[in-house]
């Protein structure tokens, strides 16, 4: 490789980087950059005390505005806010400080980002620029589990034109899973068959270990992140109970390529495989269940259960690794069955040969005494 061509790719991979953590290259350390969660309050700080010389807080008059107009002003002590910012906002001294004023902002919303300008407005002349913030709003991010197979629901806000942009937890892939463009879905092509848009929420259906990842809702005229849902997805837990003489099926969840697992019933039994489905057909099946296995239309199906069958199924991907479902087994043993008997054998002969001594013994009892009593009464 070229010298031109390595270059290249450390600025792409660099670029691609950067659009991929567009939340978190943000500096927030800084006194003059802000950062809050939508809907939080934001604290800007104007330091007037280089500017002050031996006035009183009275004679104050501290402006803050933004490119956009007016935000808010503490004039003779008292504070009032203007244009957006009004029952929201005030100017307000820090305590235990002299000359240290804080712009306070509360329910922040997204269009409140931008630039703010503190100014000092003397009696007589103009302003003077004290100090600049920059405020930046940012999305609240939270954590969803869903269950292999299961679908994931993200709300969209529908007041706005957004795009879903996913960034995988394993892999390098980046895709926008859609866009919502006056209430149309727009759906990216790896989603077409899976997106579906439903009261202010898009589903997203079948969803795999592949969708682990966080899923940002970008403002597309503004390419504000609104919020971020990272997603973890996690196997589905299944408790069964079946006839013995039953049949087990499994759907194997259109896997290409499943690894089957057995553990017994009780708590140290060691883990057996069962067998491997590879496209839609059972290979390296173990040899106690050669006999019973089939797939079917992308189910696993082992026939003529036993006791012996009791205990946990697991169905793990062989391409990741993990396991997509765990499933507990019970066998409902038939009460007439073959091991029900050994003291039945042995009682069901003998009953009735008893019974029948038992009663011949008293009715010779009973004749000898009327046969006895007759003459003497
Ligand atoms: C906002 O303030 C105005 C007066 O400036 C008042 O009439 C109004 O009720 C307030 N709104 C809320 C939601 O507090
Ligand atoms: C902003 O919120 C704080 C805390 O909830 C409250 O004490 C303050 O009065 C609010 N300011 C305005 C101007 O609404
Ligand atoms: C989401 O999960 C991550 C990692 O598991 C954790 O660090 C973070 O605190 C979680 N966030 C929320 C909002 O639960
Ligand atoms: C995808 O999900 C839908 C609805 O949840 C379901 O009907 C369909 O069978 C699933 N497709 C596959 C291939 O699993
Ligand atoms: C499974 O196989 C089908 C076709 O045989 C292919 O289109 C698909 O990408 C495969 N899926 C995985 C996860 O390998
Ligand atoms: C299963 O199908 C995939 C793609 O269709 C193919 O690459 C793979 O070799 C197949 N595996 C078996 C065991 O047939
Ligand atoms: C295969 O399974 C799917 C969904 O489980 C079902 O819709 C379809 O009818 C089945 N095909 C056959 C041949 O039974
Ligand atoms: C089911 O299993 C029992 C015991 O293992 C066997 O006797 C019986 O023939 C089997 N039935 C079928 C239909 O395979």
């Amino acid at each position: 490789m070229t010298l031109r061509v390595c270059l290249w790719l450390v600025v792409l991979a660099t670029v691609f980087t950067l659009a991929g953590n567009q939340d978190n290259h943000v500096d927030c350390a800084e006194p003059w950059k802000v950062c809050v969660k939508e809907g939080d309050q934001a604290v800007l700080r104007c330091d007037v005390s280089a500017l002050m010389n031996g006035q009183s807080e009275d004679d104050l008059y501290i402006r803050w505005v933004t490119n956009k107009g007016e935000v808010c002003v503490l004039n003779e002590g008292k504070s009032s806010a203007d244009n957006g910012y009004r029952n929201r906002t005030e100017i307000a001294r820090e305590k235990g400080t002299e000359y240290q004023y804080l712009l306070i902002i509360n329910k922040t919303t997204f269009s409140d980002a931008g630039d703010y300008f503190c100014k000092l407005q003397k009696l007589k002349g103009r302003g003077e620029d004290v100090t600049t913030v920059h405020l930046t709003i940012q999305g609240h991010k939270n954590n969803v589990s869903v269950e292999f197979g299961k679908t994931f629901k993200i709300s969209l806000p529908m007041t706005e034109d957004v795009r879903l942009h996913f960034t995988s937890a394993s892999s390098s892939t980046q895709a926008d899973v859609c866009a919502v463009e006056q209430n149309t879905l727009r759906p990216g092509r790896a989603y077409a068959s899976r997106a579906e848009l439903r009261n202010g929420e898009l589903w997203l259906s079948n969803i795999t270990f592949a969708d682990e990842g966080s899923y940002s809702v970008i403002d597309v005229k503004t390419e504000n992140i609104r919020n971020t849902v990272v997603l973890s997805v996690r196997g589905q837990d299944k408790n069964w109970e079946l006839d013995e003489g039953g049949d087990l099926s499994i759907s194997l969840c259109s896997l290409n390529s499943s690894y089957i697992e057995f553990r017994g019933g009780t708590e140290n039994s060691a883990a057996e495989r069962v067998c491997e489905v590879e496209n839609g057909t059972v290979t390296h099946p173990a040899k106690e269940y050669l006999q019973r296995l089939a797939v079917w239309n992308g189910t696993l199906i082992l026939r003529n259960l036993t006791a012996k069958d009791h205990g946990k199924y697991i169905v793990r991907d062989q391409m990741g690794g993990r396991d997509v479902l765990t499933l507990t087994l019970k066998i409902k043993v038939k009460p007439q069955g073959t091991h029900t008997t050994g003291w039945s054998m042995i009682a069901l002969p003998v009953v009735p040969i008893v019974l029948t001594i038992l009663l011949a013994w008293i009715g010779k009892i009973v004749l000898e005494r009327c046969v006895w009593r007759t003459p003497t009464s």
